[in-house]
């Protein structure tokens, strides 16, 4: 299932997003990457000692455990007969290694769960530079020194509502820690797009990516990781 998906997403995005996007598809072993964005790759305190958010954006396609189409599977992964999306795993992931409070990004009005509905209509509004409206803000934000915020790649970028979560609440002064799963175009210049968006944080450079075919493998990565950074 994994490479037959992979490589049918990539020919698909590269026949609408041309040579550019695909160009950003590089297979590179390892979770980590210490090479996306400005910002330094550790954090400047202990994350267990300081005030922590878990962020996130994830959009299973399915509630349902059983009979799953081939995207609704790539969409989800399944923990104790509970369906979780990818990027929602490894939030509850992090937010379990470092007790932190989490908070997810949801939008005002309900996403389609058919697959290629969704990757148009998350085109169109990549195409129109759109920001979807969110059904709620973090209410205390200021409360937070540390806030890592998650996603999934959509269309070789973050997905809109990401950019809207982003805009509307303010992030200057705190640590930013990103964190995404992806079908094969890894960080896709993520990192980079968070560091310009948020220009007065400080945007960890060492983020977290794995593959949606590797989310059995995201307990041990994340547990790396996190080690990593302090
Ligand atoms: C609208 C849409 C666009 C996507 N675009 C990309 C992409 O450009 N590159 C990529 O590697 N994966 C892409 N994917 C795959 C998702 O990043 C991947 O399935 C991820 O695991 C979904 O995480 P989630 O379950 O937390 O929503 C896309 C998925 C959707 C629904």
């Amino acid at each position: 299932m994994a490479s037959t998906t992979r490589r049918n997403f990539l020919a698909l995005a590269g026949a609408t997003l041309a040579g550019a996007a695909v160009s950003g598809c590089s297979i590179i072993e390892g979770a980590a990457e210490t090479s996306s964005g400005s910002g330094p790759s550790k954090v400047d305190r202990p994350l267990k000692e300081s005030r922590t958010l878990v962020a996130y954006f994830s959009m299973p396609e399915t509630t349902d455990p059983n009979n799953m189409t081939e995207d609704e599977q790539n969409s989800t992964h399944i923990v104790g007969g509970e369906v979780l999306g990818n990027t929602q795993h490894v939030a509850q992931l992090i937010e379990g290694r470092l007790g932190a409070d989490v908070f997810r990004i949801e939008t005002a009005e309900k996403l389609p769960l058919d697959h290629g509905t969704l990757e148009d209509l998350a085109l169109e509004q990549q195409e129109a530079n759109g920001r979807p409206k969110l059904k709620a803000l973090v209410p205390n934000l200021e409360e937070y020194d540390t806030v890592f915020i998650g996603y999934p790649i959509w269309w070789y970028d973050l997905p809109m509502p990401v950019y809207s979560f982003l805009e509307q609440h303010e992030f200057t002064g705190k640590t930013i820690v990103p964190f995404s799963v992806h079908g094969g175009s890894r960080l896709s210049g993520t990192v980079e797009n968070i560091t310009e968006t948020l220009s007065g944080s400080t945007v960890i450079s060492n983020a977290f990516t794995i593959s949606r075919d590797d989310m059995d493998r995201a307990e041990a990565e994340v547990g790396d990781w996190l080690g990593s950074l302090g």
